[in-house]
């Protein structure tokens, strides 16, 4: 038996070759004297022909009887195709292979839908029979693609000193802030593992065993609703160096993501731009802005207290600002569309909306308290053309952003304003250390307890926690979250007034942390780190919608997995083994 070629890897410069090859058939057309097949491997797809004047009557019958998804082995003579039948979409086009044995290696009864690029089945087909689903070729080529960054990742890093360390997976609660999956221990009747929502304390354990550099591309497991960048079990490329600052780390990840974006043909250019959190929030009204296009946010808090609509003149003596954008050329909207618009802005908790348009017959939703030199105004002070529209929200200073940065998403989405074929990478630095809940009235750690507040905010992290800016960092792509991380604290006094800060009581601390606490005591390096979503990274890069089509078994929008049937029920005698009684349903 002669070794195996991949099928579509096949080209013009092989015509003339004999060689084996071995896949699955996407499909069988027969014409009488000639019969096409084409072959599909993970490589791509070859057609292969046979021909009742150089074919054998037995290969003949044997291609006739031929099915979709049968898995064959071929041996044959590569040529070029004949002019007509040349296809330049295909890149093994220009060729066929000439069959002269085959082999039916395995038959396929009828699948549940066509394999091939497209197809109309439902995702709840498709997942359930996912490894059907990953035989179409945009997934195989995902699955690659997914292979070929986890190889630069691993080249960059390595290079850079980094030890690859597992971290358990039976472990207890880790402080991510979402719920945990648990696994009821048989051992221990009554008490559980949970399953890691990240590595962080282990990768803070091992800079305190000096091992300096730790990465590991790393299973999380969180109980979170399920969007399509998010997944109940996900990958990170966790990091964490000893002896290091925030410099080291951007330097690190912009050489890493130089090394990996091109194997999707795209070239980040580095450094990657800074914005401070609140610069972002400012102009973009959210914390991972996309850059792509522009309609920034501006204030008209003074311009407004001029005018004579109440939440306009009010505003200031209220502590509350005005804030708007401009939609280019966005005078055509729909009264309709206006009217959306306004809803989407109050469910996301606005007063209202204000829109005006600026044309020469301009018109406003509050028209009657304009005045004509008012649209002049608005015009010269958000420098606005005459076919643009404004839009403006009345609210605190963070409110009335992030609604603005919600609408500035959604038109630029709906409207087509969003330029295909680029990449904004963009820091986001100086994060607030904390966040305050007005439901339970607490602060919380906006990021993790354990990432170190500015220098200049040691002292007042409990006295004045709202001023706090923490050593904390995100990289964001086109308006998505890629990853985190931050300088942690290294000396058990600063933790532990972090944790008072967070109303977390020694007690509480020392159960949850205790470990952690512990090892500091015994001389913990300066470290910080880093956690990159792969998955997010990977589909970015793929032009995928989702993560779920970059990841090989994802779960469903409803966290199943409906080819293994999971989640699922356990046998009584499971559920005694691990002391469990189940309420009955009601
Ligand atoms: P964080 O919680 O920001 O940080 O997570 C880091 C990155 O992981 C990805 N991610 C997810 N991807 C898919 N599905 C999910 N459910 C999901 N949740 C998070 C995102 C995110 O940016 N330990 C810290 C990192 C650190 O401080 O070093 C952490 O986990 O891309």
């Amino acid at each position: 038996m002669s070794s195996r070629v991949q099928a579509g890897s096949l080209r013009r410069r092989d015509a003339g070759q004999n060689v084996t090859v071995a896949g699955w058939v996407r499909k069988q057309r027969d014409f009488g004297e000639l019969i096409f097949i084409d072959l599909r491997d993970r490589s791509g797809l070859l057609q292969l022909v046979l021909d009742q004047a150089r074919s054998s009557p037995e290969l003949m019958q044997m291609a006739r009887d031929i099915r979709s998804e049968f898995v064959l082995r071929v041996t044959g003579l590569v040529v070029e195709r004949e002019a007509e039948r040349r296809n330049p979409e295909l890149p093994s086009g220009e060729i066929e292979l000439l069959v002269q044995q085959m082999e039916i290696l395995s038959r396929s009864d009828t699948p549940p839908f066509v394999v091939d690029e497209d197809t109309s089945a439902s995702e709840e087909t498709r997942l359930e029979y996912r490894y059907l689903d990953l035989r179409r070729p945009n997934l195989t080529r995902n699955m690659i693609l997914r292979d070929a960054v986890c190889r630069q990742v691993r080249n960059v890093l390595q290079k850079s000193g980094f030890l690859e360390i597992e971290t358990p997976i039976l472990t207890a609660s880790t402080p991510e802030g979402a719920r945990d999956y648990l696994v009821p221990s048989r051992v221990h009747p009554g008490e559980f593992y949970a399953l890691p929502q990240s590595p962080q304390l282990f990768k803070q354990l091992l800079m305190v065993s000096g091992l300096e550099r730790y990465y590991q591309i790393a299973r999380c497991f969180r109980d979170e609703d399920i969007r399509s960048d998010r997944q109940p079990e996900f990958t990170q490329i966790d990091i964490e160096a000893s002896f290091v600052d925030e410099e080291f780390l951007f330097d690190l990840i912009e050489k890493m993501f130089a090394a990996v974006f091109p194997e999707a043909g795209i070239h980040p250019s580095t450094p990657f731009p800074r914005l401070t959190w609140k610069e972002a929030m400012d102009r973009f009204g959210t914390d991972r802005p996309d850059l792509r296009y522009a309609m920034e946010i501006a204030d008209a808090t003074e311009l407004a207290s001029k005018m004579s609509f109440p939440p306009f003149a009010e505003a200031a003596g209220n502590d509350e600002v005005v804030r708007g954008i401009v939609v280019p050329r966005g005078s055509g909207l729909s009264r309709k569309r206006l009217d959306a618009l306004t809803e989407e802005a109050k469910s996301l908790g606005a007063g209202g909306l204000v829109w005006v348009k600026l044309g020469t017959e301009p018109s406003s939703s509050i028209r009657k308290f304009l005045e004509a030199a008012d649209y002049q105004r608005l015009r010269e002070h958000f420098s606005a053309g005459s076919d643009d529209l404004l839009l403006m929200i009345v609210g605190s200073w963070e409110k009335a952003s992030s609604i603005l940065g919600d609408l500035r998403i959604r038109i630029a989405g709906d409207e087509g304003m969003i330029p295909e074929h680029q990449w904004k990478f963009v820091w986001i630095v100086d994060f607030p250390l904390f966040e305050f809940n007005a439901e339970d009235s607490r602060w919380y750690a906006r990021h993790h307890p354990f990432t170190s507040p500015r220098p200049e905010h040691e002292e007042s992290i409990e006295s004045d926690p709202g001023s706090a800016l923490a050593r904390a960092y995100d990289i964001v792509l086109n308006g998505i979250e890629l990853g985190g991380g931050s300088i942690r604290i290294h000396r058990p006094e600063l933790q532990r007034k972090m944790f008072r800060a967070l109303g977390i009581e020694d007690a509480e601390a020392e159960e949850k942390f205790g470990f952690l606490m512990e090892a500091f005591r015994y001389g913990a390096p300066p470290h910080g780190g880093i956690a990159l979503g792969l998955d997010r990274i990977v589909m970015l890069m793929a032009g995928a919608s989702s993560i779920r089509d970059v990841i090989a078994f994802p779960k469903t929008a409803r966290g199943q997995d409906l080819m293994a049937g999971a989640p699922s029920p356990v046998a009584a005698k499971h559920l005694r083994e691990l002391s469990i009684s189940l309420k009955k349903k009601k």
